[in-house]
């Protein structure tokens, strides 16, 4: 819980909807297990466990959402933050979904430890001395499972332009605006990768991110300084940052290609002109 209000009271990660859904069945269970726990209340995996397995169901979809195309992504999340969204990208596979993912699956798995436990008899010695070990061994195979799966699954939502990119690419280390190839669409790109935030019309979005047109920092920046500045984010407590919440690195998106982001930076000065 902590945790997770770290990330978005002091980081600035805004939560998107599958986000909150993680919350409201994780953060009762602070409650619960503290309750339950003081009181020694043997029904309490009965409590638990309802919130620890819808957690980790949701969990686990949103962390697929995030790193495959399994589902299609553009059916959900529509408002706010899109749940494909990518704040932090540790290893290139934990991300926050994968966390929550993984405390529920710790809670769950001890959980069932106790639950097969049960209360210790004073008269007997403990029953099921080594039934921690199947537990940890299957969270450990599950955490496993579903990173590789998430590693070898990432999203190619813009798999039609790899293949010419890549030729750009291996030319010069990054693409360059001059040989941008001429089919990227950095009016569309803008329109799913930045107008959540800062507004289809670069109006800029009220408690997500700032105004663009007539931007200062856009026309005194080169196009690679742009690159740099959309590949790194910007981080909440970041002096020129005036919201309050963070911009994520690569926008939420690291499978962004250079030229693709090259080819938005273009949009964005094309339009600076027009407003
Ligand atoms: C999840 C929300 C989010 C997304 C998605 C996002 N940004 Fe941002 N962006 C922000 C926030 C927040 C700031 C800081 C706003 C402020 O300073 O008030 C910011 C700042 C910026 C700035 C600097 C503006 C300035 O005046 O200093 C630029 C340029 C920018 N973003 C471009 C982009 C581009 C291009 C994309 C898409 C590729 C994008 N952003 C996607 C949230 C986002």
């Amino acid at each position: 819980m902590f945790g997770s209000l770290y990330f978005s009271e002091v980081a600035g990660y805004v939560p998107c909807v599958y986000c909150w859904y993680q919350r409201i069945l994780m953060y009762p269970l602070v409650a619960i297990l503290t309750v339950g726990l003081l009181r020694r209340d043997k029904g309490l995996a009965a409590y638990v466990l309802p919130f620890s397995l819808l957690g980790i169901g949701v969990s686990t979809y949103h962390y697929l959402l995030q790193k495959t195309q399994l589902f299609d992504s553009s059916a959900v999340c529509q408002v706010g933050v899109p749940c494909t969204s990518i704040w932090i990208n540790w290893f290139d596979f934990v991300t926050i979904p994968f966390l929550a993912l993984t405390a529920f699956l710790i809670i769950t798995g001890l959980t069932l430890i106790a639950l097969q436990a049960g209360e210790p008899d004073s008269s007997e010695p403990v029953p099921g001395g080594r039934v921690w070990l199947p537990v940890v061994a299957a969270i450990l195979l599950g955490l496993v499972i579903v990173g590789v799966y998430g590693l070898l699954n990432r999203p190619t939502a813009t798999v039609q332009t790899f293949s010419e990119l890549s030729v750009v690419e291996t030319a010069a280390q990054h693409a360059t605006s001059a040989n941008l190839p001429a089919n990227l669409d950095g009016a569309a790109l803008y329109q799913s990768a930045c107008a959540v935030c800062h507004g289809q019309e670069m109006e800029g979005v009220a408690g997500l991110g700032s105004a663009l047109q007539r931007n200062e920092t856009i026309s005194r920046q080169s196009d690679d300084e742009l690159l740099t500045f959309i590949r790194q984010g910007l981080a909440a407590n970041h002096p020129t940052n005036a919201s309050g919440v963070s911009m994520p690195p690569s926008a939420g998106q690291p499978n962004l290609t250079d030229a693709e982001i090259l080819a938005v930076v273009q949009h964005l000065r094309t339009n600076q002109a027009i407003n």
